[in-house]
């Protein structure tokens, strides 16, 4: 199998794997990082939202091919050492998580949206499509809105 270098969380990694190999299991099985969701894998849910060179994008439906040479960031990558992001304290400040489970890619959609859009109106907050089977959309947009306001 050919081997796939490429950034994770600030870590140059190697992995070894067939092309097609969507990205999500070279992060989850392969590497251990395991912030990054299976809902669906169709890039339907979102629950897998990360961050490829910068912007969102759906490691289910990525081949590890697209990935090399690129910088992958996942939820574990998102605090700077002990201080976590504005959009993760938001997140506490609004106890926005239920089960928990969609949360990882909701907050990585949300600094997607945030770093496009300092002050997004409930419209571009709607616009995120990742499902949260709990329902913690009020609690979503109130901690987007926190952040950037603080950003
Ligand atoms: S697992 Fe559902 S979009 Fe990736
Ligand atoms: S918090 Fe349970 S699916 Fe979103």
């Amino acid at each position: 199998m050919p081997n796939y270098t490429f950034v994770v969380n600030g870590k140059t990694v190697t992995v070894d794997a067939p092309a097609d190999l969507p990205m999500l299991w070279a992060l989850r099985d392969k590497l251990k990082v395991r912030g990054p969701k299976y809902g669906c894998g169709i890039n339907v849910c979102k629950a897998c939202t990360s961050h490829l060179d910068g912007e969102a994008f759906n490691p289910c439906v990525t081949p590890v091919s697209d990935c090399a040479g690129k910088e992958v960031t996942t939820i574990e990558g998102l605090a700077d050492g002990e201080n976590l992001h504005p959009v993760q304290e938001a997140w506490l400040e609004q106890d926005v998580a239920q089960c928990g489970y969609c949360q990882p890619g909701q907050i990585m959609a949300a600094v997607a949206l945030l770093k496009k859009t300092k002050n997004p109106t409930d419209a571009d907050i709607d616009a995120i499509q990742n499902v949260c089977r709990c329902g913690t959309y009020f609690r979503i947009r109130e901690a987007i809105k926190s952040a950037a306001a603080k950003m």
